[in-house]
């Protein structure tokens, strides 16, 4: 008999049929957030989870699974997790790191360009009907090209943004517990600098680091008095980063000039004044979206959690 896996959301059915050549699998009812009480009722007779970013996966819902020897996420970040209590309990957790670094830096651009050079506010004046022809100061932004850049959390993901920079011939500073070596560092044309002068510098400041303890609200209301008054946000990492309460009133108050989001503090509800304000571009959390890229992860999840049930350490382990 094939042993059990729960799957919380349909995936890609290349990823289906892999897991279905060594597995039973059942899926949450409805495709849309499944309930905490649902996947305790059904993570009861399994041997292996296969769960995405907005399942809480706590220590609730880990002991009940009293067979579980594998939870495989399929996402990077792995915060909606209780790793600690999994690992207590003998039980592999993995991720999805790798297939979705140069993706998630694409996007990190698209933002950063959206909000310099305003274009999702252009296209709503002119789906309206209001453009009427070129002026010299119709939707003047910020130039990119050239300017300082500061990266927080130089990972995978952070130095592949930090590589597009080039590009736009920038200068890049960053901030890292863990310095790269000095190589890495000239080949890559970036600078270690404290939190603090970061955000004194930058004209764009770009999250890239995890939702740790540690990093939970990093950048709240002293940290927006830091910056430029020209400087855009960037946060494609995790909402609760950024401390939304103090964004909304750094925005209001023009303490910054504007930030470019695709992560939120209380996913997926969003600051009803963000919602508001002409200097914020709002995404729905896609920066790892391509077709290709879901693809590898949702692939790369049902490997992982193959590797799991069989006994085998998995590639992906957090
Ligand atoms: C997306 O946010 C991920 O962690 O993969």
């Amino acid at each position: 008999m094939k042993p059990k896996v729960l799957l919380t959301h349909q995936l890609f059915p290349e990823a289906i049929e892999l897991i279905k050549k060594e597995a039973e699998i059942e899926f949450c009812s409805s495709d849309h957030s499944p309930s905490k009480k649902e996947i305790i009722q059904k993570i009861k007779d399994k041997q292996g989870l296969l769960c995405l970013l907005v399942d809480t996966i706590d220590q609730e819902v880990i002991a009940a699974g009293q067979q579980l020897k594998v939870i495989a996420n399929c996402a990077v970040g792995y915060n909606n997790i209780d790793v600690e209590y999994a690992h207590s309990r003998g039980i592999y957790v993995t991720n999805t790191p790798g297939v979705l670094t140069e993706t998630t830096a694409d996007l990190t651009w698209a933002l950063l360009l959206a909000v310099a050079r305003r274009v999702p506010e252009a296209d709503r004046f002119t789906r309206a009907g209001r453009f009427t022809g070129w002026r010299l100061d119709l939707f003047l932004g910020q130039e990119v090209t050239g300017k300082q850049l500061g990266i927080i959390g130089l990972g995978r993901i952070g130095r592949a943004v930090a590589e597009r920079a080039q590009g736009f011939k920038m200068k890049v500073i960053y901030t890292d517990p863990r310095p790269l070596p000095e190589e890495e560092e000239r080949k890559l044309g970036v600078k270690r600098v404290s939190l603090d002068d970061l955000l004194k510098y930058s004209d764009f400041v770009t999250i890239h680091t995890a939702l740790t303890p540690q990093t939970y609200h990093l950048i709240s209301a002293r940290e927006f008095a830091l910056m430029k008054k020209e400087a855009i946000l960037i946060n494609v990492a995790r909402g609760p980063v950024v401390d939304e309460k103090a964004l909304v009133e750094a925005l209001e108050k023009k303490q910054i000039w504007g930030a470019g989001l695709d992560v939120y503090e209380r996913e997926p509800l969003i600051e009803e004044k963000l919602l508001r304000l002409d200097n914020v571009v709002l995404l729905p959390h896609i920066g790892s979206a391509s077709r290709e890229t879901r693809l590898k992860m949702a692939l790369t999840a049902a490997k992982n959690l193959i590797q799991g049930i069989q006994g085998k350490k998995p590639d992906n382990l957090v």
